[in-house]
């Protein structure tokens, strides 16, 4: 039984089908490489030592995708075939739309088509808008989201809960991100945004390496310890592993709809993001205040309780790793 990744070749899918395959489980990937490359999938298999079924397909094309399904016995699917840029979003709405709702539904219908019912979903701690408080629980309210890709999100996870409430054999999990930074330690894959960065640790590590000039830090005069941006840093190797804990309990209880914030709980600023970085790599980051960003909120984290408890999940990397790791891949990245 395979487990299917939809944008496995991506930043969190790759990451993703390292630890399901060192864990000796069958995965096929499909991707269009909209947002990634070939070389991915090879460095996939060079650190892991195995190998896996590839398609170059869009996972909005239903006949391609009811091929994968006939040529492989899918048992469940993670979908992260998303497009994930907030800007790009605002300018392309229904490209966004389109790309990840109708994507998701087409997907979904298609599972329902071969029987698979068990849907892991890559959610965004986006969906809870400007929080209530934090940390952030799963119980928080919803909503508010300000930006076509954030209300994607919210649409998708609306449609589970539908779907679910209609039939109640399928196993789903939603899984809300909070702000996954750092690569494999290898150094081999990582995160790659197209033009200049609009996250602040793609940011930091090309003003550190010379290849932009200057960060711009939006806002000193938030309600933060320091009155900048607190946000809930996660190594996207335990965010990975988060998905491998999601799958494990689908497969052992399954029947269920459930909402997991995966997130360290712990909130840092983007000075603090500054300082750990320039200790960690010993790097120096040069940076200005500037205006705050528009669409900005003080602080954003999660509270982790509720995977830890019914996953056995917990980040183990700390800022330090998040900060080596980034560094480490942009050097790579620039050897090339
Ligand atoms: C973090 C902090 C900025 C850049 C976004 C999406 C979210 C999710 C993750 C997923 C904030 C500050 C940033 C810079 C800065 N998307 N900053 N200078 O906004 O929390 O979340 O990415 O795919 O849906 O909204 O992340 O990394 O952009 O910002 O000062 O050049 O860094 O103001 O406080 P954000 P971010």
């Amino acid at each position: 039984m395979a487990i299917l990744l939809t944008g496995g070749a991506g930043y969190i899918g790759s990451h993703t089908a390292i630890e399901l395959l060192n864990k000796g489980r069958e995965i096929v990937i499909i991707d269009d490489f909209s947002n990634s490359n070939e070389k991915v999938l090879e460095n996939i298999k060079k650190i892991t030592n195995k190998d896996f079924k590839f398609y170059q397909i869009d996972y909005k094309d239903r006949e391609q995708l009811e091929k994968v399904f006939e040529e492989n016995k899918i048992d469940s699917v993670i979908n992260f075939a998303g497009f994930k840029a907030v800007g790009e979003s605002v300018q392309k709405p229904l490209e966004y739309y389109f790309n990840n709702v109708s994507g998701a539904i087409i997907l979904l219908d298609t599972m329902r088509k071969y029987d698979c019912k068990k849907f892991i979903f890559s959610s965004s701690a986006t969906v809870y808008g400007n929080p209530e408080r934090v940390p952030i629980t799963e119980n928080s309210r919803v909503g508010g989201t300000t930006n076509p890709y954030g209300t994607t999100k919210l649409m998708i996870e609306k449609i589970l809960e539908d779907l679910y409430k209609s039939d109640n054999t399928w196993d789903i999990c939603v899984l809300r991100y909070f702000n996954p930074v750092g690569s494999h330690e290898s150094g081999l894959i990582g995160e790659e945004p197209k033009g200049i960065p609009n996250n602040l640790m793609p940011y930091i590590v090309r003003v550190a390496s010379g290849e932009l000039e200057q960060l711009s830090v939006f806002g000193n005069d938030y309600e933060t310890p320091d009155g900048t941006g607190v946000r809930d840093y996660i190594h996207v190797v335990d965010l990975s592993i988060g998905h491998v804990k999601a799958l494990e309990k689908l497969e052992k209880e399954g029947q269920g709809l459930y909402i997991y914030n995966l997130g360290t709980g712990t909130g840092y600023s983007v000075l603090d993001m500054v300082h750990t970085f320039e200790k960690a790599t010993g790097q120096k980051v040069n940076y200005k205040i500037a205006p705050r960003r528009p669409g900005d909120i003080a602080a954003c984290y999660a509270d982790p309780t509720k995977a830890k408890e019914e996953l056995g999940w917990v980040a183990e990397k700390n800022l330090e790793d998040m900060c080596k790791d980034s560094w480490n891949y942009i050097q790579t990245v620039q050897r090339r």
